[in-house]
């Protein structure tokens, strides 16, 4: 284990120029990804001998692969149904041949199944909605098959891929009308590679068959495991969605086309708005709360800027206070806690996440082991953060990740 002391810079977990989309992570995109090199470490340092990994915001499951690499019990909870999805294919292993000729083949000949999508004609061209549709129509019918999940997720990134937003943005951005007159994507061809691409990733980046659950779960309610938890590893959302990565929006259009066909459910991006953390409302800033000293310092500073503001940030730690409180509840003893946070600016004050944090589960009587803090190269997600929430408008935040360690005593 790595020396005990408060703060460690540790160029060594940089990874600089190591893409964090490599091997079976670039099955699907997802915003604010884990680096598989930093969970990698964090196992080695903290994980000898423990045997089951939580990740209580798992996302599209980076920390549950590399928990089932380490041979590990993997276990997650996200309230995204699109991302227990892509966690789930990421960390399991496929034996099958998946006939993409036939089913491409098939989708052609085939009626079109579109369910309802709003404002689909904005969002998607004719000849895309039209075969999208298709493409549903026929993967229905491999429902019950070791791939279907796997054709799902492909479908998923197809949809993303061939709708009419600005590719590599997260939020709901219309390519421009000059070039949209000229964008002619090819369903069938973009799902084809995809999933071609997605088997060998599955295949080349190997790992053992393991034991893995995902729960579609909101952290702030109280909740059950079976086992006890011996290390969690995960990052939390950095904010509340509106002023940070909006994982509703990025995931509205393939939640849209998937209805009624993720074996995770169904959800809109209201719902998945209101279980977000930072969603509960009306936290007066009266409200006495003693878990965090440092969390007071800057509410008391913001509230002199924004009251607005201030409110904001305090509704998302009080969120993230009960999420810690039910995590520390299903840990073993001499469990570990990773968390990795960023350090935001909002309205030009520091919001010092991983102090808060610690500062946290203290007062929930784990001990801090370390704090080590890498800078962040590769990390989809806005490095430039868009505070004002529109698509486009960036100001320069994060660039350095904090990895907050805690033992259960
Ligand atoms: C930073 S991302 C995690 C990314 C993940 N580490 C990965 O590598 O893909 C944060 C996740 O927290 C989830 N989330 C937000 N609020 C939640 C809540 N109340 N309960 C559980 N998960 C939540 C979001 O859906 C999102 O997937």
């Amino acid at each position: 284990m790595i020396a005990i002391s408060s703060k460690i810079r540790m160029p060594s977990w940089d990874f600089a120029g190591i893409k964090a989309s490599n091997g079976r992570y670039g099955i699907h995109e997802y915003p604010a990804m884990l680096h598989y090199l930093l969970v990698r470490e964090l196992l080695k340092e903290f994980g000898e001998g423990k045997k089951v990994l939580f990740d209580p915001f798992c996302g599209s499951g980076v920390s549950l692969c590399e928990g089932i690499r380490a041979g590990k019990k993997a276990i997650g909870i996200d309230i995204n149904p699109l991302a227990l999805l892509i966690a789930k294919v990421r960390s399991c292993q496929l034996y099958a041949q998946i006939p993409i000729r036939e089913i491409i083949q098939e989708a052609k000949l085939s009626q079109p199944d579109i369910p309802k999508v709003k404002n689909l004609e904005y969002w998607f061209k004719p000849q895309v909605i039209e075969n999208l549709g298709k493409l549903r129509a026929v993967i229905k019918k491999y429902k019950g098959t070791e791939f279907y999940e796997l054709l799902l997720v492909a479908f998923s990134q197809t949809v993303r891929s061939t709708s009419n937003n600005r590719k590599g943005e997260f939020k709901r951005y219309r390519i421009d009308e000059k070039k949209l007159k000229y964008y002619n994507p090819n369903v069938f061809e973009v799902f084809g590679m995809t999933l071609f691409d997605y088997m060998q990733r599955l295949k080349e980046d190997n790992i053992p068959n393991g034991i893995l659950e995902v729960y579609r779960k909101d952290v702030r309610e109280s909740f059950y495991l079976k086992d006890t938890v011996d290390i969690v590893i995960t990052s939390p959302p950095y904010g509340d969605s509106k002023t940070t990565v909006a994982y509703e929006q990025f995931s509205s259009f393939s939640l849209e086309w998937l209805s009624g066909l993720n074996p995770f459910g169904d959800t809109c991006q209201r719902e998945l708005k209101s279980l977000s953390l930072g969603s509960s409302k009306n936290m007066d800033l009266n409200t006495s709360f003693d878990f965090s000293p440092s969390l007071y310092k800057t509410i008391l500073r913001l509230s002199q800027i924004s009251e607005k503001r201030a409110k904001e940030v305090l509704n998302f730690f009080i969120d993230l206070y009960y999420a810690c409180k039910n995590i520390t509840h299903i840990l073993s003893r001499k469990a570990v806690v990773c968390f990795v946070v960023g350090n935001r600016t909002v309205s030009g004050i520091n919001i010092p996440m991983d102090d808060i944090v610690r500062e946290i589960y203290e007062s929930l009587g784990l001990v801090h082991r370390g704090t080590f803090i890498r800078k962040i190269h590769n990390k989809r997600m806005p490095l430039l953060n868009s505070p004002t929430n529109q698509a486009g408008l960036k100001s320069n935040t994060m660039h350095y990740e904090y990895i907050v360690v805690m033992e259960k005593e």
